[in-house]
């Protein structure tokens, strides 16, 4: 198994994967030369992800892929499955769970402006913005203060107001927020912080495994390998966070 994001985003993905499938093995690609993908634009990002996919398919025995990061996976995700014949997973927000959760009518969807600017969320809101009470904010700040959380720097609680600030200055704040960002998971507890009322948060990560469950089949990576796109001084912050993920070995890959 392979997941691929441009940061540390991934791994909550990888940690709900881990939680269900505790034996798996898996290279996580960690494209962090390109960080962040939510600013840059849909070729490029389905370039890299041929790039990436192609490269590593070539030296590892992968068989499915998993876009551990919904700016790639609104992006890219239907244009791979055509280039590739092997399962690709994406990570990709819905509303569904949002609207059978929200008890004030209103939802908030946070994402990269790669993300929100997508055709697949364009298409989300269009065809469900008659029905529901859906608010939208598009940031490429959050992941990279998740992204300091995790090397633990520290983080500005003004610069997360701001952001969230359309969103508190509400009559009614949104009571249910899909996470449409990988990396946002890891802020749950400092985004709830900015909220007088009780947030639910949707976390398209968390159901990847169903998906997984039914495609996936027997893999021969028999050991935890990550690959980065540039090994610096920021990768080696990260050293110490990646413990927990048993990674036998950490390799920076040529992409360009
Ligand atoms: N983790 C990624 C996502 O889910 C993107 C963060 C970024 O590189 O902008 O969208």
């Amino acid at each position: 198994m392979l997941i691929i994001d441009s940061g540390i985003g991934g791994l909550s993905v990888l940690n709900n994967i881990k939680k269900e499938l505790p034996n798996i093995h898996y290279i996580y690609m960690l494209d962090n030369e390109a960080f962040p993908y939510g600013k840059k634009r849909d070729n490029f990002i389905i370039k890299r992800m041929i790039k990436i996919i192609n490269i590593i398919k070539k030296n590892y025995p992968i068989k499915i892929v998993i876009l551990g990061c919904n700016t790639a996976s609104t992006i890219s995700l239907s244009i791979l499955r055509k280039f590739f014949n092997i399962p690709i997973i994406g990570v990709l927000p819905t509303l569904n769970t949002a609207i059978k959760t929200t008890k004030n009518k209103i939802i908030g969807l946070i994402a990269t402006e790669g993300t929100i600017n997508s055709t697949y969320i364009k298409k989300m809101i269009y065809q469900s913005s008659f029905r529901y009470n859906i608010k939208i904010i598009a940031t490429n700040e959050l992941a990279k203060i998740a992204e300091k959380k995790i090397r633990k720097l520290s983080i500005s609680n003004a610069k997360l107001k701001k952001i969230f600030n359309p969103w508190i200055l509400l009559p009614i704040p949104p009571d249910t927020i899909i996470l449409g960002c990988t990396h946002f998971s890891f802020l749950k507890i400092e985004i709830k912080k900015n909220f007088y009322n009780q947030i639910n948060f949707i976390d398209p990560g968390e159901i990847i495994t169903n998906e997984l469950k039914k495609t996936f089949c027997s893999e021969k990576i028999k050991k935890n390998i990550l690959l980065c796109s540039k090994y610096n001084k920021k990768i080696k912050q990260l050293l110490f966070f990646l413990k927990k993920y048993e990674f036998k070995k950490i390799q920076e890959i040529n992409l360009n």
